[in-house]
């Protein structure tokens, strides 16, 4: 974590601090903590990774152990007390039926970290997806300054985006695992210079109003419970005009085909919440709750399972994602696996949902 990150961050009646542990030659914090000179309240910044969970849902075996390894200057601190709460707030979060399917997402993309990457990420379907799609917003990508990548997962749009324009970006991730490989590989890619990975709930926003100038939320909203407040987050984080992109499982008539195959042969193993696949109609409902938003299009995109592009390899699934996206948009359009959502936060534009 970059130390004028701090700035970025909402933390209204604090007078904030930096302790840094172990840093870096240039500066970045890798361990360390960002304490409240008023009161006793603090962050980790834990392998450069700034952890924002709210206390209910955060990994206390992974604070634990941090501030054990920590502990002299912890107690020097006076903040390795928090231990003593550690019962009693693992309690609050089990009594805390709310957060229960929070926590389960968390544990589970944990878990399912170390492969993501390779099920989903790097195969030859999502390389040739992104490809197309990132033609779409190319653009709008050069010309932004800050962009915050909302679920982040493993960095992939992140990664993407960064290659793509010289913006600063700000990823938010409920998994530590998966964000700490989205870092790891943007320190692999050159890019670690603009980048501040947190771990966060993209339900709650943690930051100051107005810092961004796109926000993507990919792959996110099928797995939370109310996809309105990460879509209020989005509101908060947009600058006027600033650009709403997401992309989510499309409730299509077709979609049994996809469920089935991968029952069959499973591509990756997906623990969605209760809005498994999502209508353009869910979509706009949960804009309209969430703010003031400008609505510019659907688009459709993926119309053969990931399966059939997976077993012909990348080149050949670039150029029949590219065909098989033209044909599908044809005829079938709304029954595409993928439903992409561009809207703005309505500023000079008023807002139309
Ligand atoms: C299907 S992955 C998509 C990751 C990435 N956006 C991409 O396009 O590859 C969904 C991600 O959302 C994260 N996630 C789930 N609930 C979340 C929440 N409440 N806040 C932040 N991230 C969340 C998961 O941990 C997971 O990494």
């Amino acid at each position: 974590m970059w130390k004028e990150f701090v700035s970025k961050l909402r933390l209204d009646d604090w007078q904030p601090e930096i302790i840094s542990f172990a840093e870096t030659s240039d500066g970045e914090v890798l361990d360390g903590l960002i304490r409240d000179k008023n009161g006793g309240a603090f962050l980790i910044i834990e392998g450069g990774i700034l952890d924002l969970l709210d206390d209910s849902i955060a990994d206390w075996n992974r604070r634990d152990s941090f501030l054990d390894r920590y502990s002299k200057q912890c107690t020097a601190l006076n903040v390795a007390s928090t231990q003593c709460h550690r019962q009693s707030m693992i309690e609050t979060a089990e009594a805390n039926s709310d957060n229960t399917e929070k926590i389960d997402q968390r544990e589970h993309h944990d878990q399912e970290a170390p492969v993501y990457d390779k099920n989903l990420s790097d195969t030859p379907f999502a390389i040739s997806s992104d490809d197309v799609l990132m033609n779409y917003w190319i653009d709008r990508v050069e010309k932004s300054t800050t962009v915050v990548d909302l679920g982040c997962g493993t960095g992939r749009r992140s990664i993407q985006v960064l290659q793509k324009s010289n913006c600063d970006l700000i990823g938010i991730e409920i998994s530590y695992e998966m964000v700490l490989r989205a870092r790891c590989k943007c320190r692999m890619h050159g890019l670690l210079k603009r980048v501040n990975f947190c771990v966060g709930d993209a339900e709650t926003n943690s930051f100051r109003n107005e810092i961004a100038d796109i926000v993507t939320v990919t792959g996110v909203l099928h797995h939370v419970e109310e996809p309105q407040r990460v879509l209020t987050t989005v509101y908060q984080l947009l600058k006027d005009d600033g650009f709403l992109l997401s992309i989510e499982n499309n409730k299509s008539g077709f979609r049994f085909l996809f469920d089935w195959l991968q029952e069959l042969i499973p591509a990756w193993n997906e623990k969605a919440g209760k809005h498994h696949v999502i209508s353009c109609d869910d979509i706009t409902r949960w804009l309209r709750q969430s703010g003031d938003f400008y609505l510019e299009r659907f688009r459709y995109h993926v119309f053969l399972p990931p399966h059939v592009f997976n077993f012909i390899g990348t080149n050949k699934a670039c150029k029949l994602m590219r065909w098989s996206d033209k044909l599908g948009n044809l005829l079938i359009q709304k029954h595409a696996g993928l439903i992409i959502t561009e809207a703005r936060k309505a500023g000079l534009t008023p807002r139309n949902v």
